[in-house]
């Protein structure tokens, strides 16, 4: 892919639904008594990978008129393949911890991305709950044996990580008991809004900690899911960076366990507005209007993100980072080394890619700091078939003087198939 930078963004915007809620939508719509229609489901390919995955459980699900109908009331069965998760770490996880309470065998299988990482984090748990779990060296294919019966645990997560809670939790629902996840800082609780909203009561306390008393069954019913905050976050740091830009966003989701990107940004002089705030099936979601930054300098301690702040910017850090590079005194980034865990190492990749676009970073284990204000110049870069990595330095070739090519630019499909043409039908040359 190859982009030219840009004057000015101008537009307003719906974006497909959220990526996290959707995966999760479709998994209790399948777990469900009685039908359920969800309405903009994301249109993400690892979305797909879970749907394929239910299909393959014996769950029916039809596409009708843009919406997505599960039949409801059906049990999961044995599936005769593997389950392929592609790409994604969210349909393996939180599926596992599905199939942890179901007595059959199924193998979660993913690409090479997925294959390579950490699955002990689940293995633990499940297997606690009665689960039996193989792997290659705690990593993908797993083979999970289920158990009618999980056994209720109380369990203390060793990393901040929205996937793992999931996975308890949705193994949780076929146990005889209280099931009590306890996190040291929050993760997104997408989870927990929806099992509230699909009739299954989920308690979150005030030291953090999740319970669910099982057996527990949720209720099938509609939902229209959420534009992604996630893939706003591209357009809302263009356009904060591009002086001149006004931006509307309309229907994104903005759960504070997601959108901290936006006050960040704030912090950092960004002209941004929420208005028409809703809330569907608990889940918040309005209108984002950003326009072209003004030039008020951040103080250092808004310029350093760290420890409880991680978990709910995590998939905009890369895009923090290029943002970084554009503001007075740089940004710093610590207690990050979940981000070499992801699709792709993303601080060896973040790094990478801004510094052969001409900026100064230095990488920590757990971080990077990068200097500011830098004019990028347009360069080579890799996606490492990364989506965010490839979505951020789209932002960044915007910016730069000269042209970006982006290789393996494709898998923004994982996530965000529209992005392309709709970075296009906003950006101003
Ligand atoms: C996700 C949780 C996060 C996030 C991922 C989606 C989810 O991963 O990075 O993109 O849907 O629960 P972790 O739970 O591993 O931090």
């Amino acid at each position: 892919m190859r982009l030219n930078p840009a004057r000015l963004i101008k537009g307003r915007l719906r974006l497909p639904g959220d990526k996290s809620i959707s995966h999760r939508a479709a998994l209790i719509a399948a777990l469900a008594r009685g039908s359920s229609e969800i309405s903009n489901f994301s249109t993400a390919q690892d979305c797909a990978s879970t749907l394929g995955c239910l299909r393959s459980l014996g769950i029916s699900i039809e596409h009708e008129d843009g919406r997505i109908v599960f039949a409801g009331s059906q049990e999961l069965v044995a599936p005769r393949e593997p389950l392929d998760c592609g790409n994604s770490g969210s349909t393996l996880r939180i599926l596992a911890g599905v199939l942890a309470g179901c007595d059959f065998t199924a193998e979660l299988v993913g690409d090479e991305s997925l294959s390579s990482r950490p699955m002990r984090r689940i293995i633990e748990p499940l297997e606690l709950m009665g689960a039996r779990i193989q792997s290659t060296e705690g990593k993908a294919p797993l083979r999970v044996r289920g158990t009618a019966k999980p056994v209720p645990i109380t369990y203390k997560l060793p990393v901040a990580s929205a996937q793992v809670k999931s996975a308890i939790l949705f193994a949780g629902l076929n146990a005889d008991g209280r099931t009590t996840v306890i996190e040291t800082t929050q993760s997104r609780d997408h989870t927990e809004r929806l099992f509230n909203g699909f009739g299954v009561p989920v308690t979150t306390n005030s030291d953090l900690s999740v319970t669910l008393d099982g057996p527990a069954r949720f209720t099938g019913g509609a939902i229209t899911i959420p534009g992604d905050v996630s893939s706003a976050a591209y357009f809302v740091a263009a356009a904060m960076l591009l002086p001149q830009s006004e931006l509307t966003i309309e229907g994104v989701g903005l759960n504070p366990t997601r959108a901290a990107f936006l006050s960040v940004l704030s912090s950092w002089g960004a002209n941004i507005e929420t208005t028409d705030v809703q809330v569907e099936r608990n889940e918040p979601h309005g209108t984002i209007n950003v326009r072209g930054r003004i030039g008020r300098s951040a103080t250092e301690s808004d310029r350093t993100l760290g420890q409880s702040m991680i978990p709910s910017l995590i998939d905009e850090l890369p895009l923090l980072a290029v943002v970084g590079s554009q503001i007075d005194g740089g940004i710093r980034i610590r207690d990050a080394s979940e981000l070499r865990l992801k699709e792709s190492d993303r601080l060896a990749t973040t790094a990478a890619n801004l510094r052969a676009m001409g900026a100064e970073v230095e990488e920590f284990p757990d971080g990077l700091a990068v200097s500011g204000p830098t004019q990028l110049h347009g360069a080579l870069l890799d996606s490492h078939g990364d989506h965010r990595i490839a979505m951020a330095f789209a932002v960044a070739a915007l910016l730069a003087k000269g042209e970006t090519e982006i290789t393996g630019a494709e898998c923004v499909a994982i996530s965000f198939p529209e992005f392309f043409p709709l970075l296009e039908s906003v950006v101003q040359r």
